[in-house]
C-alpha cells in the first residue's frame, strides 16, 4: 500500500478533531435582477446555517436533529468542504478546511468522507461494485497496483459484511440496506478519520435501519472513526449518538450529552420533539405531536425564531435573540439558547 501523508499531529483519544466556529451559510435566492427592478423587490438572502459552533472529539458521534429545512444538510456539506462558509470556519485536525483545496492540504480530503441518504443516487448504476469502491483509491492516487486495489476492495466488502464476490455485481442487484453498506465501504476506502453521515438510514425499512446503524457502530469501534450523524429521527439519534445538537431555523438551540438531552431536555423545542416520539427512556411521558409549522426561512420571526410556536414566549423572546449558554441542572450540563431557561422560568 502506498504511504498516506499523515495529519500534522495525531491527537490523543478524546481530543477535539473537528471544530465548527460560528459557522454560517447564506444562500442568495433573489429573483433575477430585472424582476427585482420591475417588482421593486430587494435581494432575498436565506440564512440556512447561522452562527453554529460545536466540537467533535475523536471516536465520538455527534448527532444533529431538527425538522426538515433547519440546515442539517447544509452543515454536513460545510463540514466536508462541499460548501464554503459565508462566515465562520471549520477546523479539521487544526487546519482550516479551506486549506483542503491547496496542494499542502490535499491529505486532509481523504481523511473525511460523507455518506448520503440515498445510496442508489450516489452509486453509479453502470459501474461494477468493485470499480465503485476502488474509485476513491484511484481518485486520491493512493493505489495504482491492480492486485493491491482488488485486495483492498475485498477487505472493504468483508468489513461491511458483504462478500468479495459481490464486486462483480452492479448496484441494482443489491437491496437498499446492502447498497448503503456499499456506500460505507466506498467511504472507508481512503482510511478516513471522520465520516459525515446525512440521514444514512432514512430511506431504509426500520429493521434494516437497525442493521446498518449497528454496523456503523461496530466500524466506529473497530476503526476508531468519528461521526457527525444527521437525522430528523430522534429514535435513530438515541441509538447512535454520544452527544446531540438540536437545530431550529439554521441555529443550534440545544447541545448536550445524549443521556442528558433525552432525560432532561431543556429547550422548549427539544421538549416538543421528544414529546412527539415513542417513550424511549420509559419515562411515562405521553406522546404529543409536534405543534405548529416551521416559519418561512426567508422571513424568520424576530428575536427567538421559535417564539410563535413556544408556550413560554414573552416580550423579551420576541425582540432578543437568545444565545447558546451552559446550564447546569440535576441531570447534567446542557448548552441551551433560551431566555426562559436562562431566567429560570422553566
Ligand atoms: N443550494 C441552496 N440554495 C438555496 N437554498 C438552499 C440550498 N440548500 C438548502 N437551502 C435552504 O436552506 C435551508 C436548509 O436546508 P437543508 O440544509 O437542506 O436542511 P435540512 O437538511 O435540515 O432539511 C432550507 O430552507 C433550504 O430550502
Ligand atoms: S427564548 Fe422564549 S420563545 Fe425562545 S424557546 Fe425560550 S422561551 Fe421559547
Ligand atoms: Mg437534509
Amino acid at each position: 500500500m502506498s504511504a498516506v501523508p499523515q495529519p500534522r499531529s495525531e491527537p490523543a483519544a478524546g481530543e477535539v478533531i473537528v471544530k465548527a466556529e460560528r459557522l454560517s451559510k447564506y444562500f442568495d435566492v433573489s429573483p433575477p435582477w430585472l424582476n427585482r427592478v420591475l417588482e421593486r423587490k430587494g435581494r432575498q438572502i436565506l440564512r440556512a446555517v447561522d452562527g453554529v459552533s460545536f466540537d467533535i472529539k475523536r471516536g465520538e458521534t455527534l448527532s444533529l436533529v431538527g425538522e426538515s429545512g433547519c440546515g442539517k444538510s447544509t452543515v454536513a456539506r460545510l463540514l466536508v468542504g462541499l460548501y464554503t462558509p459565508t462566515a465562520g470556519r471549520v477546523e479539521f485536525f487544526g487546519h482550516d478546511l479551506r486549506e483542503m483545496n491547496t496542494a499542502s492540504g490535499r491529505h486532509l480530503r481523504q481523511k473525511l468522507q460523507m455518506i448520503f441518504q440515498d445510496p442508489y443516487a450516489s452509486l453509479n448504476p453502470r459501474w461494477r461494485v468493485g470499480d465503485i469502491i476502488a474509485e476513491p483509491l484511484r481518485a486520491h492516487g493512493l493505489m495504482q497496483d491492480k492486485q493491491a486495489i482488488a485486495a483492498r476492495v475485498d477487505e472493504l466488502l468483508t468489513l461491511v459484511r458483504l462478500a468479495p464476490a459481490d464486486k462483480e455485481k452492479y448496484p441494482h442487484q443489491f437491496s437498499g440496506g446492502q447498497r448503503q453498506r456499499l456506500s460505507i465501504a466506498r467511504a472507508l476506502a481512503t482510511h478516513p478519520e471522520f465520516l459525515v453521515c446525512d440521514e444514512p438510514t432514512s430511506a431504509l425499512d426500520v429493521s434494516v435501519q437497525a442493521q446498518v446503524l449497528n454496523l456503523m457502530k461496530e466500524l466506529q469501534r473497530d476503526l476508531g472513526l468519528t461521526y457527525l450523524f444527521i437525522s430528523h429521527n430522534l429514535a435513530v439519534v438515541h441509538h447512535i449518538s454520544d452527544r446531540v445538537g438540536v437545530m431550529y431555523l439554521g441555529k443550534l438551540v440545544e447541545l448536550a450529552p445524549k443521556r442528558t438531552l433525552f432525560a432532561a431536555p431543556r429547550h422548549p423545542y427539544t421538549r416538543m420533539l421528544l414529546d412527539a416520539i415513542p417513550d424511549l427512556e420509559m419515562s411515562g411521558r405521553a406522546r404529543t405531536p409536534v405543534a405548529g409549522e416551521v416559519p418561512n426561512p426567508l422571513n424568520p420571526p424576530t428575536g427567538c425564531t421559535f417564539h410563535p410556536r413556544c408556550p413560554h414566549a414573552n416580550a423579551r423572546c420576541k425582540s432578543e435573540v437568545p444565545v447558546l449558554k451552559l446550564v447546569r441542572h440535576a441531570a447534567g450540563e446542557s448548552q441551551v439558547a433560551c431566555h426562559a431557561v436562562e431566567e429560570g422560568r422553566i
